[in-house]
């Protein structure tokens, strides 16, 4: 995709190498972080997002539905169990990120993003030399479908790396069309394609692409409550799956309602699964695009993997007419794809929420 690129940033980890107990760099201090409202995850159901049995959905369990269509209602983030990805899949995807990020710098160096290019290592979202810096170091490829790899970017170490991330996001994605699905169900909308193809329509539920971010959060001794891993964002795709790599706490999002950042503690095997910008445009606001971030750990280090799953690039995104019938006025504009990615960086560049940009003030808009 003809996306812009990413400023180029030091390796977080590589600075922890170096560093000993030298002070954290000031472009990565947020002190206001320290302050914010964080609520204990007590695990209560109420409190907290609720777990989808991906089982009892394909089976067309009601009950389970309707749990689905309210948590993409209410939270805009569940935890999936019983997804079906065998466990030594998701293990060797655990075990090769572990790996390239812990292979010695410079041979991670010679996957580093080029100018203009979002896949590679190194960081995203970087368009000013004095924004504040998350607390990571990514990896960042398009997974699916194969065509869109650029193998260029994809690690030879450790030497099962390219099948593992083959397999694992074949199967994630699979995952994913299958929620859209039961999302489609649970919409009422007639054919289980729309949600994948958009506004045009008429594409297939193969065009869907996906992307792979995998996250490197090291510790900060120095810091911890005073940098963020991941700053506060919602992602822009339909979906998001995200495996955790290791049992380390990091991601919190914004509780809807009294929006106090909520830790999640995710349960081991499942994956956690977001709803993203354009699903929320897709139903016209009836699922939430919640924001989220990731904090890190003083004394160790934190792995995820982010599968992002987005329309076809030929898609139109706006509010599905099938859903919106001839009563409902449609909450956001639609746009073309290019507009929609053109919107999507401006809207970065100027700090502002890409949904806000995406809402219609005026009918006329
Ligand atoms: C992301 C993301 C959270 C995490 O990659 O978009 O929100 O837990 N990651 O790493
Ligand atoms: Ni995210």
């Amino acid at each position: 995709m003809e996306m812009a690129g990413s400023l180029p940033v030091p390796s977080v980890q590589a600075t922890v190498a170096a560093a000993g107990h030298a002070p954290v760099p000031p472009r990565y201090l947020r002190p206001e972080v320290a302050t914010d409202v964080v609520v204990a995850d007590d695990g209560n159901a109420t409190t907290t997002i609720p777990t989808i049995d991906f089982q009892r959905l394909l089976l067309l369990d009601p009950e389970e539905s309707a749990r689905l269509h309210g948590a993409c209602q209410d939270w805009g983030f569940f935890q999936l169990i019983n997804h079906g990805v065998p466990e030594d899949v998701m293990e060797a995807m655990k075990g090769s990120t572990q790996a390239f990020f812990a292979l010695p710098a410079e041979a991670k160096q010679q996957f580093r993003q080029e100018a203009g290019q979002l896949e590679g290592y190194g960081q995203l979202f970087v368009v000013s030399e004095d924004q504040k810096l998350d607390w990571a170091d990514v990896l960042y490829l398009n997974t699916q479908p194969p065509e869109h790899r650029n193998l260029r970017f994809w690690p030879h170490q450790p030497d099962s790396f390219s099948r593992t991330l083959d397999t694992h996001s074949a199967a994630v994605k699979h995952v994913a069309d299958r929620l859209l699905g039961a999302m489609s169900r649970n919409l009422g909308l007639t054919d289980r394609v729309r949600l994948v193809a958009g506004v045009s329509g008429g594409i297939s539920l193969p065009s869907m692409i996906q992307s792979v971010r995998m996250n490197y959060y090291p510790p900060c001794a120095e810091a911890a409550d005073k940098v963020l891993g991941f700053s506060p964002h919602s992602d822009s795709d339909l979906l998001t799956l995200v495996l955790q790599v290791n049992q380390i706490q990091g991601l919190q999002i914004r509780r809807p309602g009294d929006g106090a950042w909520l830790p999640i503690t995710p349960l081991q095997g499942a994956f956690v699964v977001n709803v993203g910008d354009v699903l929320e445009i897709f139903t016209n606001g009836r699922y939430r695009s919640v924001e989220h971030r990731a904090v890190v750990n003083a004394h160790t280090e934190r792995l995820s993997v982010a599968a992002f799953h987005s329309p076809s690039i030929h898609a139109t995104v706006g509010p599905l007419p099938e859903l919106l019938g001839d009563q409902e006025a449609p909450k956001y504009k639609t746009l073309d794809h290019q507009s929609f990615i053109t919107l999507f960086f401006s809207a970065k560049l100027q700090g502002k929420s890409f949904l806000e940009r995406m809402k219609k003030k005026h009918l006329s808009d």
